[in-house]
């Protein structure tokens, strides 16, 4: 019973991380073993010693970049166990001269793990009035009504730092709040690389979950639009991008059209 609630508390939130120092990419927990040393290895498909992560996403690299966002569905995912996480988000992220990583994230996830997420992570500042607050429970997708979240991430011209625009269908879009720029060495200035799409991560050894609607990319899957990044003219750029995906079998994403894109999978995977 307990637990029942627990996942329903966790089950589809916002989720505002921040990380820093040492490349704490996704779930700070993992923080001391996270791939931080080497910007190329945060899609590989292990984080750490104990965990593994699969990724299907595109991504904008080579910055400088300013902002970014795109609006995608949400699913449930009621059986996420034993620290897995099953994520969609924009993620942006800097990499250092010495191959560390400064990264925000925003998205939605369904999670069965303590890590710094939403508010409890340090540094997030929350506006005063925001449609949605970080850790909200948001409406899932069922086959008959797809529910959607919208996020965009724009370094402010004057002062610099991050803010998260956020809303679903029923909530106009509105600050939902910020990440000083006093957080960050690499964000501070400008942002390396954007990804927008799916994440899992499992225990190592366990099989890996389910991403997105569980399907693979067709009409069925999960999917992601309106996929745009700020240039550094402060242009907003509707993506045409490359994708990376870690594991084909269990996870994929469709092709990218009018900045739009099918991805997921049933999971199944075993690392
Ligand atoms: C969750 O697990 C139950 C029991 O094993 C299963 O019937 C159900 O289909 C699963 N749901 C999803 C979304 O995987
Ligand atoms: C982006 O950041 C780098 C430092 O990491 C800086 O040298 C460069 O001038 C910045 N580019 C823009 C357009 O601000
Ligand atoms: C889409 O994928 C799901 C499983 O991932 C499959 O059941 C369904 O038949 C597929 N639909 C099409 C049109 O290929």
């Amino acid at each position: 019973m307990v637990s029942r609630v627990t996942l329903l508390v966790l089950l589809l939130t916002l989720l505002c991380i921040q990380s820093q120092g040492t490349g704490r990419y996704l779930e700070l927990e993992t923080a001391t073993s996270a791939a931080g040393d080497d910007p190329s290895a945060i899609f590989e498909p292990q984080i750490g010693d104990f965990l593994s992560s699969y990724s299907a996403v595109y991504q904008a690299g080579n910055g400088p970049f300013f902002g970014g966002g795109g609006r995608f569905d949400i699913y449930g995912h009621p059986n996420v166990t034993g620290h897995e996480v099953v994520t969609t988000a924009v993620w942006i992220v800097g990499e250092r001269d010495d191959r560390t990583l400064d990264a925000i994230q925003a998205g939605w996830h369904a999670a069965d793990v303590t890590g710094c997420y939403n508010t409890a992570c340090e540094g997030f500042v929350k506006s005063d009035t925001t449609p949605i607050s970080p850790g909200d429970v948001l409406p899932i997708s069922t086959p008959d009504e797809i529910h959607e979240l919208m996020i965009w991430i724009e370094k402010d011209d004057k002062g610099g730092d991050w803010w998260l625009y956020a809303s679903t269908e029923s909530t106009t879009s509105g600050k939902v709040g910020y990440w000083p720029k006093s957080l960050f060495s690499k964000l501070a200035q400008n942002a390396t690389v954007i990804n927008y799409g799916g994440f899992v991560q499992v225990k190592k050894g366990s099989v890996s979950p389910p991403m997105g609607s569980g399907h693979f990319p067709n009409d069925t899957a999960a999917f992601f639009s309106n996929v745009e990044y700020v240039d550094e003219f402060g242009r907003k750029i509707a993506g045409n991008l490359p994708s990376v995906v870690t594991n084909k079998n269990c996870y994929d994403v469709g092709n990218m059209g009018d900045a739009t894109f099918f991805y997921g999978g049933p999971g199944g995977c075993v690392n």
